[in-house]
């Protein structure tokens, strides 16, 4: 590929902000498109000063907003398509979440191939799968999503098969497995099981699991996901692909509540609580493609990434229990 900018949608956000930065590492000139829902220019900022980087160029906008997509996408030599609202919140918010998650897909795909954006990485979720019916899960696992997030993102990564499938425009669809690292969110209906878990350790208060904790997940640390999105989506051959990216490792949310006070050395209780409605109870990648055609293979074990965001947390300098002010427990119920 040679010539202009790229742009990640969501890039303000955890992950988006950690590809921002590879992007800009691999020499780059990235613009992070973003309206600020749940990400940050902390982020970028952040993830800039960590990767020795300038922080990209952060246009304001709603992915929905047509015009808005024209002037960033016009001259770009790739989108990566991250921007999208979270799976609690899917369950509060079931219209507004669709309408982000696959028309923003949608729109975005066609500012870029009117544009002629010469490739569209989609970045979807395992949560297109609900829960596995056989694991390791390869890409044709079926796609049964529990939640309107899960729905709402296989209908976005349906547009980008599409757009490859009638117009032969090149699109990649990756579908990362649960990341975690810095940046990550604790906070409101964004809130997420491993910062939860650290910050709750580290402030000496119980880890809270909703369920049994048989739950199972394969955690990614989060430069490994950003760096499987890069790859992947810009391999020559990955146009009409749809690609697992996971660390292959499964863990029950029972054993990651162990190893996190383990890490953290806080013999904080667990204190198990009703389940969340929509739930997947079981998730593991088959990374074989990834790893085979693309080449692509994670880095960081669990443990040392555990560890990597404890330090995050100490460089940061913030009382752990200040930041729990803004966890929500149960962050889909209320009005
Ligand atoms: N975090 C995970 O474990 C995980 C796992 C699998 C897939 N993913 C996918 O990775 C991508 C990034 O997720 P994340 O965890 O970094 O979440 P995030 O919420 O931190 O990032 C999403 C970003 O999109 C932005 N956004 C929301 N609505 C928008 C809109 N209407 N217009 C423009 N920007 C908007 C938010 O402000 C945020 O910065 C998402 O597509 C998600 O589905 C995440």
């Amino acid at each position: 590929m040679s010539g202009g900018h790229v742009v990640v949608t969501g890039g303000a956000g955890f992950i988006g902000s950690t590809l921002c930065a590879l992007l800009a590492a691999s020499g780059e000139r990235v613009v992070a498109l973003d309206d600020l829902a749940n990400g940050s220019p902390e982020n970028l900022a952040d993830a800039a000063a960590e990767a020795g980087v300038t922080p990209p160029e952060l246009v304001r906008a709603d992915v929905r907003d047509e015009a808005a997509l024209a002037r960033a996408f016009a001259g770009a030599r790739a989108v990566f398509h991250l921007a999208c609202l979270g799976v609690r919140h899917s369950l509060r918010h079931p219209r507004e979440n669709h309408d982000v998650n696959a028309l923003g897909t949608l729109l975005a795909l066609e500012a870029a191939r009117r544009l002629d954006v010469p490739r569209f990485v989609c970045v979807s979720t395992s949560e297109v799968y609900g829960t596995a019916r056989r694991a390791p899960m390869p890409e044709d696992h079926p796609t049964v999503p529990h939640t309107v997030y899960g729905a709402s993102k296989l209908a976005g990564e349906g547009y980008a098969r599409a757009y490859h499938l009638t117009w032969g425009y090149p699109t990649v669809v990756v579908r990362p497995f649960n990341a975690y690292g810095p940046r990550s969110h604790h906070e409101g209906d964004s809130g997420e099981v491993i910062p939860k878990f650290v910050l709750r350790a580290l402030a000496g208060r119980p880890l809270v699991v909703f369920g049994d904790g048989t739950q199972t997940r394969d955690f990614t640390f989060v430069e490994d996901t950003a760096r499987g999105i890069l790859e992947v989506g810009l391999h020559p051959d990955a146009p009409g692909h749809t690609v697992n990216l996971g660390a292959g490792a499964e863990l029950t949310i029972n054993a990651l509540a162990d190893l996190v006070r383990e890490v953290t050395g806080r013999a904080v209780p667990v204190e198990h609580q009703a389940p969340r409605p929509g739930d997947v109870l079981r998730l593991l990648a088959d990374s074989r493609l990834a790893a085979e055609r693309f080449g692509f293979a994670p880095r960081v074990p669990l443990r040392d990434g555990l560890g990597r965001l404890v330090a995050w947390y100490a460089r940061q300098g913030v009382d752990p229990a200040a930041l729990l002010e803004r966890e929500v427990v149960r962050a889909w119920e209320g009005a």
